[in-house]
């Protein structure tokens, strides 16, 4: 079964992966051109799996990601209207820049005491197309920006693979700060923080919007349905006074820990709808 990001960012953080198959798959399935960035450093080519152990799969000898720890029961917002900004003012800032402004020492969940950094999001303010995740992992929180892990290289090809750069795309996630052992965000967190994403949308105003894996899709669209059945099939969801399409697909942390071209393919169109829904003739 699929899962959610979060539950293998830790596993993700301590295995190499082979993006280079990425690029095989695309060639494989005759999208090469599209594909403009260099092949990944010498060290990246590893050897793909190989696809006649499915014993060895079930014995995974690689570690485990740790249970989920709960937040701390005797957890308390603080009262400091700064720290918990309202709904009001965040609802009165007019620009990223404001609400990152206003949002940043957020210490409204059980989330807040325990980041390093608050990741807001980056990417193109005017975005078309703009990608949720789940939450920061360890790498994201150490440098306070999206996916720049291992999920987050793979990403960045996967856009490369739809003929986009990173930099035209905005990246957010539904929670702001990383959940203690990767685990996935609680419906509480989620749901506190989904006024700063709700927001985010708003200012940003994408035509498209890909939710990557089930906590977003959950989260941010109310489907709770698997995401292997979800996935690839389209879906509306009104954020302020726009109704906005969405696609969901495959978390890239899931892609690189089930790396078939059964998955890579699906991811591929996946996005390839998106693209084509971004390119399609105004009025049509
Ligand atoms: N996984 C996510 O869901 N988001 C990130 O920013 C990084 C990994």
């Amino acid at each position: 079964m699929p899962e959610t990001g979060g539950k293998f960012r830790d596993t993700l953080e301590a295995m190499d992966h082979p993006l280079q198959a990425w690029r095989d798959t695309l060639e494989e399935l005759g999208v090469v051109g599209l594909v403009r960035e260099p092949a990944p450093p010498a060290a990246e080519h590893a050897p793909r799996p190989s696809p006649s152990l499915p014993s060895e799969r079930l014995q995974d000898p690689r570690p485990r990601p740790r249970p989920a720890t709960p937040p701390p029961a005797d957890y308390a917002p603080p009262s400091n209207p700064i720290s918990c900004p309202t709904v009001d003012i965040v609802a009165a800032a007019s620009s990223l820049q404001e609400l990152c402004q206003a949002t940043q020492a957020c210490l409204a969940c059980p989330l807040g005491p325990s980041r390093l950094k608050f990741v807001f999001g980056e990417g193109d303010a005017q975005a078309r197309l703009m990608f949720v995740g789940e939450g920061p992992g360890r790498d994201e929180d150490l440098l306070g920006r999206p996916f720049v892990g291992k999920a987050g290289e793979l990403l960045d090809r996967m856009i490369g693979a739809i003929g986009m750069k990173r930099e035209e795309i905005y990246i957010a996630n539904v929670v702001k700060c990383r959940p203690p052992d990767n685990r996935t965000p609680t419906p509480e967190e989620a749901r506190t923080c989904l006024t700063y994403l709700h927001r985010q949308i708003e200012l940003i105003g994408p035509a498209v919007l890909v939710t990557l894996g089930a906590t977003p899709l959950r989260e941010l669209v109310g489907i709770s349905e698997g995401i292997t059945k979800s996935r690839g099939q389209w879906r509306r969801v009104r954020i302020g006074n726009r109704e906005i399409p969405v696609m969901p697909t495959f978390h890239p942390a899931y892609v690189l820990r089930q790396y078939t071209q059964d998955v890579r393919r699906a991811v591929w169109e996946d996005l390839k709808a998106a693209k084509e829904w971004l390119d399609r003739p105004a009025d049509s």
